[in-house]
């Protein structure tokens, strides 16, 4: 493990008023978001989309690194540039998603553990020589479908070992490891339910963690915000979620570990720029010693959906994509130094 790098990198993927862009969709997951618009489901059109994305002029500036999927990490430009060459030159760091996806719990329907761990070594070597200077492993955590209390013990376990054991390997590479245990908003779950989960998950991926003897200061922590399921009656305000989020972060996050950059989880972007704002403006005051962390975004949806709609793939609305990336970027860039607000969306 080469601290100096790590530590290198971590400052360099939490620089202040930046985040990260999770451009980092499988193929199926391109295409299924693809194929709600119309746009064909072809790698010349993930191709040409991911084009798009990293040639965004001015890009860097609000965004500090981005996470490819391994067929993006492989392509280039129209133009012929490799998108990793892309990026490096505009100063943007290139992360690469590593785990192979979540996939059916056994003897737990409904629920799920991410995969990848096989052969994770190897393959990591070759996103180090290909020029990743970080990685990312999502695990998904369900926590009401049909209203049984979910997650099992078993999901949480399975799924934080398999975490600390890829951000491990991951420092061991040389690589920043993303650590991402996400409670999907899906379900009529209350944002109470969504805060004992998130704080009983967070707890078993921390002690894994250690476990696993990953040094808590060169990793991003990636979780959920603390909000009601999608199909809750009761939606709570921006300022609850700002301090059940931040309340759920200082019971069990410990402060070597550098920053924290949130996903968005199917929030629009409006939203998720709004919590993250609220959660900076009350809670991002790092001469406060209660708050260790940089705080900041490494959105998907809520960074592409405007993009990817205005796109609606044809060439000729490339450039006003572009333009509405920029636009979700700099409203980002803005809720992470806490100074967003919604007149930014008119
Ligand atoms: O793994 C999921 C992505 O990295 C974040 O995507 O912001 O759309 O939840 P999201």
């Amino acid at each position: 493990m080469n601290a100096q790098m790590l530590a290198e990198t971590t400052r360099a993927m939490l620089a202040e008023g930046k985040g990260l862009l999770a451009m980092d969709e499988s193929n199926g997951t391109c295409d299924k978001r693809f194929a709600d618009l119309g746009i064909a489901q072809t790698v010349a059109m993930r191709r040409a989309w991911r084009d798009l994305l990293v040639t965004t002029p001015g890009l860097a500036q609000y965004v500090s690194g981005a996470i490819l999927y391994d067929e993006t990490i492989r392509q280039a430009t129209i133009a012929g540039t490799p998108f990793v060459r892309v990026l490096q030159d505009a100063g943007i760091l290139v992360g690469i998603k590593v785990d192979v996806g979540a996939k059916a719990l056994a003897f737990h329907p409904s629920e799920k553990v991410t995969e990848g761990l096989d052969g994770l070594r190897e393959r990591l070597g070759g996103y180090v020589a290909m020029g990743a200077r970080f990685a990312k492993w999502r695990a998904v955590i369900n926590a009401a479908p049909s209203g049984a209390h979910l997650p099992s013990e078993a999901c949480v376990r399975a799924n934080a070992h398999a975490l600390a054991r890829y951000a491990a390997l991951c420092q061991e590479a040389g690589l920043v490891p993303i650590v991402e245990p996400e409670v999907l908003m899906d379900g009529g779950h209350s944002q109470a339910h969504c805060l004992e989960v998130t704080e009983g998950l967070l707890r078993h991926v921390f002690a894994a963690l250690n476990t696993q003897d990953v040094a808590l200061e060169a990793m991003v922590l990636k979780p959920n915000m603390v909000v009601a399921g999608r199909g809750c009656a009761v939606q709570v305000t921006v300022e609850a979620v700002a301090n059940a989020t931040m309340l759920c972060l200082r019971r069990v996050v410990p402060a070597a570990v550098p920053g924290i950059a949130f996903l968005s989880g199917g929030q629009t972007g409006a939203q998720a720029c709004a919590h993250l704002n609220e959660v900076q403006a009350r809670y991002g005051d790092r001469s406060d010693q209660s708050q260790p962390w940089s705080l900041t975004f490494s959105f998907g949806r809520a960074l592409q959906h405007s993009a990817l709609e205005t796109w609606a793939g044809s060439g000729a609305h490339r450039e006003s994509a572009q333009r509405a990336l920029m636009h979700r970027a700099r409203c980002a860039s803005a809720a992470c130094i806490g100074r967003y607000d919604a007149s930014m969306e008119l």
